[in-house]
């Protein structure tokens, strides 16, 4: 058993945290939002993420999982600190460390023992050694530490089951001592022979980025395929699944349509591109997914525009989230494109099974409502925005019926176009065009 420190949480840290302490540790979450912190404490979830409220109740009841508002209290007896606090985009791009090297300042102030102190939250490179100096600064009297990178790669929606069964663990450390107590941690893991990596501290910060910005460059070149295809004919996603079959592509994202968002992907791209510019090295290709993913707002606007009939004037989002199974609207494409569709004087009625609070705060002029099908009353359009599991299978007659006009935009590729067409709807997706007349 670790005792262990885990400062934020936010969607990484509160997920890590109780999971470590389902492993067997000891866990003390921290966190400066004492609203959240009270919340947490009487197993309040502040944010929805299936299976979390269960498990932190199992173990906040097994002793194992604590929380406090108290930085102090939370070091006093760990062996290892977690830093998980939020690294948001900066207005030039790059991440914004404030919160991570406060965290740090706060850390050297109150440690009283040796510990490692390791990063989760994404940094980019050169983070941890310069938080190693902030530390080091902030101390009052000396007390050693190691410091160590252990990026996380769990996804919202599904983030237990990723940490609980990773592709990998990479871990980041200078000494042998910070890299075998983090590795500790993880044991459970080995019985699943998940790999677990070792390695410097900078190739670990740079993995991170390294693997959001392929998953991004994938993402983006099946949309600029997408886009091809609607010019010279051929279904993107036939395409897609072709490509897929072959193991040195994968058939993982290669889903065109809406593009990226969320709380990682857009700003963990910006980042590496930022890297990149400061080292002289220029991220073209990244650079370039990011330009083909801010296009497709855009795109998709300008097919509602040509979908809606003559005045019509209201359109129905079917979910607002940026990917299902989540309530997170962080940089997802519902904005921009809601933006779009709010400044062309259209009325918005939005549907989402738990995104809807977050985005309402953001376009309190949106219609909230608690189905497609409440959304779809009286619509000239209904788009399809979030790929939830009950919007892939909507009753199209129903749908259709409390529409004011049948109009159906396909940002996700959910829906087979005859089916559609012999309902009645005017449909239209990304990157499979009507098929040309013989
Ligand atoms: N969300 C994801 O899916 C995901 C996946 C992998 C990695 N990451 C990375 O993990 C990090 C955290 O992301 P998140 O989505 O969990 O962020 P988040 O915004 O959901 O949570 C951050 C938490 O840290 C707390 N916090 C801020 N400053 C603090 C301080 N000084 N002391 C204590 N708590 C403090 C905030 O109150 C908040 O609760 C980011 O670097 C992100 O890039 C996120």
């Amino acid at each position: 058993m670790i005792r262990i420190c885990m400062v934020g949480t936010g969607y990484v840290g509160l997920v890590s945290g109780a999971c470590m302490a389902d492993f067997g540790h000891e866990v003390w979450c921290v966190d400066v939002n004492a609203q959240r912190i009270d919340g947490l404490r009487r197993g309040v979830i502040p944010f929805y993420e299936p299976g979390l409220d269960t498990l932190v109740l199992k173990n906040t009841g097994a002793d194992r999982l604590k929380f406090t508002t108290s930085l102090a209290e939370g070091l006093a007896a760990a062996e290892v600190v977690f830093i998980a606090v939020q690294t948001p985009q900066s207005e030039s791009g790059e991440a914004d460390l404030s919160y991570v090297l406060q965290v740090g300042r706060e850390i050297g102030q109150a440690m009283t023992g040796p510990k490692v102190i390791v990063t989760k939250s994404t940094v980019p490179v050169g983070t941890a050694r310069h938080l190693e100096q902030i530390i080091r600064e902030a101390q009052p009297r000396p007390v050693p530490f190691d410091m160590a990178s252990n990026p996380e790669f769990l996804r919202e929606g599904s983030s237990i089951e990723d940490f609980m069964r990773p592709d990998r663990v990479v871990i980041g450390a200078d000494s042998e001592n910070a890299a075998s107590l983090v590795k500790e941690i993880y044991r459970p893991l080995y019985l699943l022979d998940t790999p677990i990596l070792t390695c410097g501290i900078e190739t670990a910060e740079l993995i991170k980025y390294a693997s959001n910005s392929y998953l991004a460059v994938k993402i983006s070149f099946i949309n600029e395929v997408a886009a091809l295809a609607e010019r010279v004919g051929g279904d993107v996603s036939a395409i897609a699944k072709a490509m897929g079959h072959d193991r040195r592509i994968g058939p993982k994202f290669l889903h065109a349509g809406l593009g990226f968002g969320g709380s990682c992907l857009p700003k963990d791209t910006h980042a590496l591109v930022h890297i990149g510019q400061q080292a002289g090295v220029d991220m073209a290709i990244v650079r370039a997914a990011i330009a083909r993913n801010e296009l497709l707002p855009r795109a998709a606007f300008a097919k509602a525009a040509a979908l809606l009939p003559a005045g019509g004037d209201t359109v129905a989002l079917l979910g607002c989230a940026f990917k299902p199974n989540t309530d997170d609207v962080r940089a997802a494409a519902s904005r921009p494109l809601t933006r779009l569709l709010l400044d062309a004087g259209l009325k918005v009625r939005v549907a989402d099974p738990v995104a809807l609070p977050m985005f309402r705060e953001l376009f309190p002029e949106t219609v909230p409502a608690a189905s497609p099908y409440e959304a779809a009353l009286g619509a000239h359009l209904c788009i399809l925005v979030t790929e939830w599991n009950e919007y892939r299978q909507l009753d199209l007659a129903r749908l259709g019926g409390v529409m004011a006009h049948r109009a159906f935009l396909d940002c996700r590729n959910v829906y087979d176009r005859q089916r559609m067409l012999s309902q009645g709807f005017a449909y239209d997706c990304f990157g499979r065009p009507a098929p040309r007349p013989a």
